[in-house]
């Protein structure tokens, strides 16, 4: 379950028919109107786009440029102590650039011979279904803007920073990209709200959040951890717990804070076993019955 809070900016067409890209008066480009301008530029490149259509270029500005040059080289010091072995060879293999935004088609060329994921342009918030539905035809939907400058190392809206440096990194891998897939599978099966709340929890906790044992240390291999530098100097210090469905399933999160609660698998087929196959095998009736499962358990305070 998660709290209330804003995760995508909303974004609205004017009377005059002009774009514009609400942010919370917390968001560090709030009263940026420079920012704001590109923002709401890059939203109606994306408003345009047709399904099917080549996925619009954007052309970067060299400050954007460095935002990425900050946080590549930020991230790539701290992936080297605290993610997982399976991301960084994943990374590697994806060989993206560190020194210039990529372009999501340039991204696409390298991860789609690996693993056939593929990206596509969203202007902002995706619906659930829609979302995970894409994931299960190994399409990826992706924000085109950047985080403010002046707090590269933590946002509280996913960007393409995420999107890519977290994500696609993480999908050159062909086990997390196998998961991702059947994350998507599940919710193309699924007829309830509920069910498909389910699966988002457990990405969430996963594919988003999730850390693995190697040699008894927690390593990350989720793409939220993995794209937000400030994050990965904390997330040792988490609280963290075995891996459990029904309790990722009826933990409340805060989307737009450092996550208190983490959950680790003990080895990549131990992820496969429980979270792989729980992707594969959930129904609305299994859902349910987890999700009781859970409850009981917080009344019980297990
Ligand atoms: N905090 C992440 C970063 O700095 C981006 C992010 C914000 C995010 N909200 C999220 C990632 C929710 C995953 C889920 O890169
Ligand atoms: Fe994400």
């Amino acid at each position: 379950m998660f709290e209330e809070g804003q995760l995508y900016s909303p974004v609205s067409r004017d009377e005059d028919g002009a774009v514009q890209v609400h942010l919370a008066e917390n968001h560090p480009g709030f009263s940026d109107p420079d920012y704001r301008r590109r923002r709401n530029a890059i939203a109606e490149v994306a408003l345009q786009h047709r399904p099917g259509d080549p996925v619009p270029t954007i052309e970067y500005s060299e400050d954007e440029h460095r935002v990425w040059q900050v946080v590549s080289a930020e991230l790539e010091e701290r992936h080297h102590e605290h993610a997982s072995a399976e991301y960084l060879a994943a990374k590697e293999r994806l060989g993206l650039p560190r020194d210039r935004v990529p372009q999501l088609a340039e991204v696409t060329a390298r991860l789609q011979p690996l693993t056939g994921f593929r990206y596509v342009c969203a202007p902002g918030l995706v619906g659930l279904r829609e979302f995970y539905g894409s994931l299960a035809d190994r399409e990826f939907h992706s924000t085109q803007y950047l985080r403010h400058p002046s707090r590269p190392l933590y946002t509280p809206e996913p960007d393409i920073i995420h999107e890519v440096l977290g994500h696609a990194n993480q999908l050159a891998s062909p086990r997390f990209a196998a998961l991702t897939h059947a994350a998507g599978e599940a919710v193309r099966r699924l007829g309830t709200d509920e069910a498909v709340q389910l699966v988002a929890d457990v990405f969430w906790f996963t594919l988003e959040f999730g850390v693995i044992r190697e040699d008894g240390e927690p390593k990350a291999y989720g793409a939220g951890i993995l794209s937000s530098s400030g994050e990965l100097d904390e997330f040792a210090r988490m609280e963290i717990r075995p891996l459990d469905l029904a309790d990722m399933g009826t933990l409340n999160y805060d989307i737009t804070a450092y996550q208190p609660v983490l959950f680790a698998a003990e080895s990549l087929d131990h992820l496969d076993d429980v979270v792989g196959t729980f992707f594969s095998r959930v129904d609305d009736d299994s859902a349910a019955e987890l999700h009781a499962r859970g409850l009981a358990g917080q009344r019980a305070g297990v």
